[in-house]
């Protein structure tokens, strides 16, 4: 049985330690502010409908990795932050322990370049909140071991979670490039006067977005033409590469821009029932998971 050390539990952490305790895992939490890890224990127990007895509060970092051979590290997102904990956590955690960072954005070799055992750090990096999107990028610093890329990926399954492995650091890993790439021309699209915010989100909810839900775009196209991807990249790659052209400057989220989008989606959703909207969503979300799980049989 794997014992795992949550070092940091605010939004993400909180949500890591709910994925960890419902899959059966021990799990120790520990966060800098005393009251955070208590606050993460009583949202545990709220989701899961009683208090978990496999999650212990800990009052150091020291008691946290205690036992523990994975950690999965939700600090701050800065790294001189980062920097410094990991200088604790790789003096204090025995060697084989896998040392795993939630970070959005940061690469792991700028915060464990100064380590003795950095060979056992990486990225592993959530889409909020993972307890109910289970997508996880492994991203692994050049002087990663191939072997602590593979125990995290293990890690991740017995968690319930879908592992995708990086070979290399690169900015906004897999899962924001791509969402970047459809914001930029959404952007675009609003910016020159094609279409609407609201007619974007609607190409998305009832077009692309019902086939994404379950698959991916490569196998949206293997299915889009009789003879399968090959003969639609033939017929259609010469379109795609002109429209590539046309979306090859790249502009800023210009701010009055950014003002229209947001005054059209506070008068759809005021600021005061934005929780109300994510609580939705999140229904949403559960709702159709065990949807696909049924239908899939996955
Ligand atoms: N919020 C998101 O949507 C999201 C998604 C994916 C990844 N992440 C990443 O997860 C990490 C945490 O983000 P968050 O949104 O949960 O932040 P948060 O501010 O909600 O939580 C951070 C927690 O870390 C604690 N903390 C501060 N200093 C610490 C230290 N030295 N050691 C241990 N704990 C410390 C804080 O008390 C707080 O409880 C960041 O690296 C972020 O980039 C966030």
């Amino acid at each position: 049985m794997t014992r795992v050390a949550v070092v940091g539990c605010g939004v993400v952490g909180s949500s890591w330690t709910l994925v960890f305790a419902r899959a059966g895992f021990d799990v120790n939490v520990w966060d800098a502010a005393p009251a955070a890890a208590g606050n993460t224990l009583a949202f545990v127990a709220d989701a899961l409908g009683a208090r978990p007895a496999n999650v212990r509060v800990c009052a150091s970092l020291e008691e946290a990795l205690d036992g523990a051979d994975y950690v999965q590290e939700s600090a701050p997102e800065r790294v001189e932050i980062k920097r410094d904990l990991y200088r604790r956590l790789d003096s204090l955690a025995g060697p084989g322990v896998v040392l795993a960072s939630s970070t959005s954005g940061l690469p792991a070799s700028s915060f464990t370049d100064h380590l003795a055992n950095r060979a056992r750090c990486l990225v592993v990096h959530p889409i909020n909140p993972p307890h109910l999107i289970p997508l996880v990028e492994l991203v692994p610093a050049p002087w990663t071991d191939g072997h602590v890329v593979e125990r995290a990926a293990t890690v991740m399954a017995r968690a319930g979670q879908a592992p995708i492995r990086l070979a290399r650091e690169i900015n906004g890993f897999v899962v924001n490039r791509l969402q970047g790439a459809l914001l930029g021309e959404a952007f675009r699209l609003v910016e020159d006067g094609v279409c609407s915010a609201a007619d974007v989100d609607k190409a998305v909810a009832e077009g692309l977005g019902l086939r994404w839900f379950f698959m991916g775009p490569f196998e949206t196209i293997d299915l889009n033409a009789q003879h399968g991807i090959g003969e639609y990249c033939r017929n259609l790659g010469p379109m795609y590469y002109g429209l590539a052209k046309e979306q090859a400057d790249p502009r800023e989220w210009n701010a009055r821009l950014v003002g229209e989008i947001e005054g059209e989606y506070r008068r759809k959703t005021s600021a005061e029932d934005l929780p109300a909207r994510r609580a939705w969503r999140d229904r949403c979300l559960v709702a159709l998971t065990e949807a696909k799980r049924r239908v899939l049989g996955a």
